[in-house]
């Protein structure tokens, strides 16, 4: 079971696209996925037009089974999805003791999925803090630009930090460049940088910028249900065959 936080605490770089796509192309190959969206924005349900009874709230605050929090949304696809009582979430957590760990004492009996991906906010919050050390793998979207570079050097760091202080193992295991235009100087320049300078941690092909990309969270559906062809699809395509047959220790 591959638990994967998608996580930068920068926001609009692409990480509840790759998160729902990831997920959509690893469950048509057979493979059992959960999504846990940890972004009150609520962006999982609206893209995926999730109206559930329970989310996780109900399972961080209310302490109630992971599993009557997941909602089946596609065949191999369950989703503990969010939505503003989040924000109300993360504050009462903030006053719990090791209040880091809540999320992985909250899942540790769940069994049963290939791959457990963790949607998470833009921030450097407890929230973040909690996935990382639930997860054991690290993907990081990273904008092909100056900014995108620099929030991606500023994560790294930060994943260095929060193994370190609490003694835990979760290793980027893949770059992901996003919005990325090959007429673009700026994005050509940044996308080399980013293939020399992370020496050791793989980079996946760019995720060209693409409009059905733009369109698809309106339309409730994934990229390969929405626009089978589009580049878009096929960058996500190849980005799943790339994680399907990654060996990690
Ligand atoms: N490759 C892409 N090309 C064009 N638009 C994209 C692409 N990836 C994501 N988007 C759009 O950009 C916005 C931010 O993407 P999103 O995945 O929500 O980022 P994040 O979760 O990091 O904030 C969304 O409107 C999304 O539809
Ligand atoms: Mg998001």
């Amino acid at each position: 079971m591959r638990k994967i936080a998608i996580i930068n605490q920068k926001g609009g770089v692409g990480k509840t696209t790759t998160a729902i796509n990831l997920a959509a192309g690893l469950a048509k190959r057979g493979f059992k996925v959960l999504i846990l969206d940890l972004d009150g924005q609520g962006n999982i349900s609206t893209a995926l037009n999730i109206n559930a009874e329970k989310d996780m709230y109900s399972m961080l605050v209310e302490k109630q089974e992971p599993e009557s929090c997941m909602t089946e949304v596609r065949e191999n696809i369950s989703v503990i999805p969010s939505n503003d009582t989040l924000e109300k979430a993360e504050v009462i957590m903030s006053g719990q003791p090791s209040r880091e760990t809540i999320l992985k004492r909250a899942l540790q009996d769940v069994r049963g999925f290939d791959y457990i991906l963790l949607d998470c906010p833009p921030s450097l919050s407890i929230l973040n803090q909690n996935a990382l050390l639930y997860a054991d793998e690290a993907f990081i979207p990273a904008s092909t630009d100056f900014l995108g570079l620099d929030a991606l050097r500023k994560m790294l760091k930060e994943i260095d930090t929060i193994n370190n202080v609490f003694s835990h193992e979760c290793d980027v295991t893949m770059i992901i460049p996003t919005m990325f235009d090959g007429r673009n100087k700026t994005c050509k320049e940044h996308h080399k940088l980013m293939k020399t300078e992370f020496n050791g941690i793989p980079i996946s092909e760019p995720i060209r910028i693409n409009s059905k990309l733009k369109e698809m969270p309106k339309s409730g559906k994934t990229i390969f249900e929405y626009a089978n062809s589009s580049r878009g699809a096929q960058d996500y395509k190849k980005l799943v065959d790339l994680v399907a047959k990654q060996k990690v220790m």
